[in-house]
């Protein structure tokens, strides 16, 4: 005899509503489970999760309260938006630890050099096409059989910093800075008969470098020029000579040449640490902006600079000058910064003292025999006699060398 329900007696319809009774119990107990699963998604609580469980055992009308008042959000949902809002808060706080107190002071400024150069635009160069340059050959670069074959690149990456302690390679590091300084700049020793005696002017093009030169840390770099004129075995004038791992700022002749930046403080006092600057000027040589020869800016990085910088003419006492010698150098670090750091003690002595002054290319020779290489003075109209080792256009426009006005030299 089946069990009558609501008093139904009639078989098939008993069996109706006992299977519609089942689906309901069958579709509470999955809401029960869905109302579990749900909560834990979305509640930490577990004492808060089992209570959603519980109530929903109160059939159907449990799970409806459960959806009214459940967490909007999936608890992953929430960890995701957090770790997102702390990766944005770290990266503010990283370019805010990396921008100086002062924004005016614009040092090291090598990137933004290169971006305002002929070589971030297409076939130009990126920093590691010149620094670390690839093999033409495909090479092997893994030790693993089947390894592809691949271009390799150069990971030396050599500019003017030095190790000056111990360190793997030191050596080939050094070669491979002189290497590059080698082909950095391109100059000329140019005369001109005047005025009884000689008009001495060096032309210089930064060809090679993709940002101004010096770069980086220009404020610390020391380059200059080291010209001296002879008559005879006699030295008739001379610029910057002096001995390797000398203080360039001190006692400096009042002609020396010295490419770096300036640092002043916010009271436009000159300052030596970068930390103190807040405004800085430079010296340094312009990087080129344009590659066809045809456009006005082509021979904005063609620099002249006379010796005397008046453009006056040294005139010897007897006889004439018939020998010029140039030797561009630098100083990665200017030793009167050094000498700072080790008076406040904050480096070893032993360690300015391995500071190395790096020649800049060859030295180049002045003599009537050399100067093969002949212009025409614009303003006297005379002929200037120019001795180089690179293919320098001694005939193309010049322009006068960038020079500071509110710090020497
Ligand atoms: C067109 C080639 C070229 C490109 C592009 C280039 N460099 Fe250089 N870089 C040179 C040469 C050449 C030197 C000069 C050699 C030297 O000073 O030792 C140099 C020097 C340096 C130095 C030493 C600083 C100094 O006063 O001489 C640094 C640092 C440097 N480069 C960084 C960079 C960075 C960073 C980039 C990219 C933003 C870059 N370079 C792009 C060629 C390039």
């Amino acid at each position: 005899m089946p069990v009558a329900i609501f008093g139904i007696t009639n078989d098939a319809l008993n069996l109706v509503v006992n299977l519609l009774l089942l689906f309901l119990v069958v579709i509470w107990l999955a809401l029960v489970w869905w109302t579990y699963a749900d909560a834990k998604r979305r509640i930490d609580d577990p004492m808060l999760v089992g209570t959603a469980a519980v109530a929903s055992l109160f059939p159907f009308v449990g799970t409806i309260v459960y959806l009214i008042v459940r967490p909007p959000e999936y608890l992953e949902d929430v960890r995701e938006r957090q770790l997102e809002i702390a990766a944005a808060e770290a990266r503010l706080a990283q370019l805010e630890a990396l921008t100086c107190p002062y924004c005016e002071g614009d040092i090291e400024r090598t990137f933004s050099e290169w971006q305002g150069s002929v070589f971030q635009q297409i076939r130009g160069a990126t920093c590691s096409q010149c620094h670390m340059p690839q093999s033409t050959e495909m090479k092997p670069v893994a030790n693993v059989p089947g390894a592809p074959l691949r271009r390799t690149h150069s990971h030396a990456f050599p500019g003017v910093d030095l190790a000056l302690t111990d360190f793997p390679d030191k050596d080939n590091q050094k070669n491979l800075v002189e290497a590059f300084l080698a082909t950095t700049l391109q100059t000329a020793i140019c005369v001109e008969p005047f005025g009884g005696g000689s008009k001495v002017g060096v032309l210089l093009d930064n060809v090679a470098t993709g940002h101004f030169w010096p770069s980086g840390a220009a404020q610390d770099r020391r380059a200059w020029f080291e010209l001296v004129a002879y008559s005879g075995s006699n030295v008739v004038y001379q610029s910057g000579v002096v001995p390797d791992g000398t203080d360039l700022i001190t006692g400096a002749d009042p002609d020396l040449w010295l490419l770096r930046d300036c640092m002043f403080d916010a009271g436009g006092t000159e300052v030596h640490m970068f930390w103190e600057a807040a405004d800085y000027e430079s010296n340094t040589l312009p990087v080129k902006t344009t590659f066809d020869p045809a456009s006005p800016d082509f021979y904005k990085t063609h620099k002249i600079r006379f010796f005397p910088p008046s453009g006056a003419p040294i005139v010897p006492q007897s006889g004439q000058i018939d020998r010029i010698t140039l030797q561009v150098k630098i100083q990665p670090v200017g030793r009167d910064i050094l000498d700072d750091l080790v008076a406040s003690g904050d480096l070893d002595a032993g360690v300015r003292d391995a500071m190395p002054t790096l020649p800049v290319g060859g030295m180049l020779e002045w003599t009537p025999a050399t100067a093969t290489q002949t212009y025409i003075d614009r303003t006297t109209g005379g002929t200037v006699f120019c001795a180089t080792n690179t293919n320098i256009n001694v005939q193309a426009d010049k322009f006068p060398a960038p020079v500071r006005t509110r710090c020497s030299p």
